[in-house]
């Protein structure tokens, strides 16, 4: 993807992240996804005080992205630090999975909170994703 469109989505994630809800790890995380049309949809992460009902910043950004009537994602920016490339989750790669393209492999931008990143593709996170044979959807 070109490097302008990229660094829009990573400063999208970043902003995102200050909205977080972390009051239990301290970790905030932010996430930005692109759409085909050129939509942006961002998410944090909502932690709760039953620890498991915590919503990961990715899932938030799919659930906004799905809520709005959209579900062709073509990229991912995620950002936690200034001093790791954010990664995904297990749980949010598959959750990617299940919209994801298999012909145009979904871009993932890992971020820093400082604005730089790195490429990745959600193939290559979760390489042999789980899927339902077809006709079981
Ligand atoms: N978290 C995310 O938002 N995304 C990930 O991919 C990893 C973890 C959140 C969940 C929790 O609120 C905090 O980071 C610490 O695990």
């Amino acid at each position: 993807m070109d490097q302008k469109t990229a660094q829009t989505l990573v400063n999208k994630a970043i902003e995102a992240r200050e909205k977080a809800y972390a009051p239990y790890s301290k970790f905030k995380v932010g996430a930005a996804i692109l759409t085909k049309d050129g939509t942006i949809f961002p998410g944090c992460n909502i932690e709760n005080a039953s620890y498991g009902a915590t919503i990961c910043a990715e899932r938030t950004a799919v659930a906004n992205m799905v809520s709005s009537g959209h579900t062709d994602p073509v990229a991912i920016a995620i950002c936690y630090n200034e001093t790791e490339f954010a990664l995904p989750c297990g749980i949010c790669r598959q959750v990617l999975s299940e919209f994801a393209n298999e012909k145009e492999d979904l871009i993932v931008l890992m971020a820093k909170t400082d604005g730089t990143y790195q490429e990745t593709t959600l193939s290559a996170l979760l390489p042999g994703a789980f899927k339902l044979a077809d006709g079981q959807k």
